[in-house]
């Protein structure tokens, strides 16, 4: 090979790369068309009760409009940190975050789409360590988990999320748990398998079915020497749990905030979750 030749491995290297990148663009673009819909439900909710408050000049009912107006508000100052921080933190740095909050900020992107599907979302935090985590990805896997858990319920049901921790392997394991349809025994091997689905394309809202989110899944999670495992039974349900090393931080300041884990300025407070 001459000294100008790429060499083939370096050639699979960067197709890598560049399939990489395709991937986190795609995620990006699936993320701001949720994020427009749940975005334009709050700007109805504040239209709706301006509209309401100028048509009433009663105190009460000022006072109404002006409380919704302002709990709409603050739901979409939510939505845009998430969705700004995806987009800002395109880097792939690991540092020590709270699971537990990371999970909060992501369900404020699903709110509205669990609620139209009539799922219902509860989730328990254990107190728990700092996982070594690129926010962002942690992020995605879990959109890509609820989305799967979302599909297998068509008509509704219940996902339970819970972070905590595993002391004997020094993880934080992060469990996504649904009442969909389960995974058969003979399909149950091959869900990682890039292109694998059993769905026929896009659903209602126009996500996914091309059998790549479990594969990004995996590969995300390999590569923060994490695990990735899956439980289902048929006509009860699926559990996926994450296993993410805890990270040796020699104290609790060191931990990074939601907002930090996901590239943002520090704002806004913690969320409270039950969808
Ligand atoms: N929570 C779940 N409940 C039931 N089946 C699941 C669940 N998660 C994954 N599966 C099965 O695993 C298959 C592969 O999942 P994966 O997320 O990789 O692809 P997909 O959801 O079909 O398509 P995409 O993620 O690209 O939209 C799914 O088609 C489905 O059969
Ligand atoms: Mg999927």
């Amino acid at each position: 090979m001459s000294d100008g030749e790429i060499s083939s491995q370096r050639k699979i290297e960067l197709l890598e790369e560049e399939l990489r990148h395709a991937r986190r663009m795609a995620a990006l673009g699936e993320l701001v068309s949720t994020t427009t819909h749940e975005f334009n439900n709050v700007l109805t909710t504040i239209i709706n009760y301006a509209k309401l408050g100028l048509r009433h000049k009663d105190e009460p009912s000022r006072d109404k409009a002006l409380t919704k107006i302002l709990a709409a508000a603050g739901r979409a100052e939510k939505i845009t940190n998430s969705v700004l921080g995806f987009a800002r933190n395109r880097g792939h740095d690991r540092i020590p975050t709270d699971l537990a909050a990371l999970v909060e900020q992501s369900l404020v992107l699903l709110e509205r789409e669990m609620h139209k599907y009539r799922v219902q979302v509860e989730f328990h935090a254990e107190p728990a360590p700092p996982a070594l985590v690129c926010g962002n990805e942690i992020q995605q896997v879990l959109l890509n988990l609820l989305t799967n858990s979302r599909q297998a319920m068509p008509r509704g049901g219940r996902v339970f999320i819970r972070v905590a921790p595993d002391s004997g392997n020094g993880t934080v394991d992060l469990t996504v748990r649904d009442s969909g349809a389960g995974i058969p025994a003979e399909v149950l091997p091959r869900i990682f398998d890039r292109y694998f689905t059993t769905k026929n394309g896009p659903d209602s809202s126009g996500k996914g079915g091309t059998g790549v989110g479990l594969a990004a899944c995996r590969e995300i999670i390999e590569a923060h020497q994490g695990k990735i495992r899956v439980e289902s039974t048929v006509g009860v349900g699926t559990a996926f749990t994450l296993k993410l090393p805890v990270a040796k931080t020699s104290g609790p300041a060191a931990t990074a905030s939601p907002v930090q884990a996901l590239g943002l300025p520090a704002s806004g407070g913690r969320v409270v979750r039950s969808t």
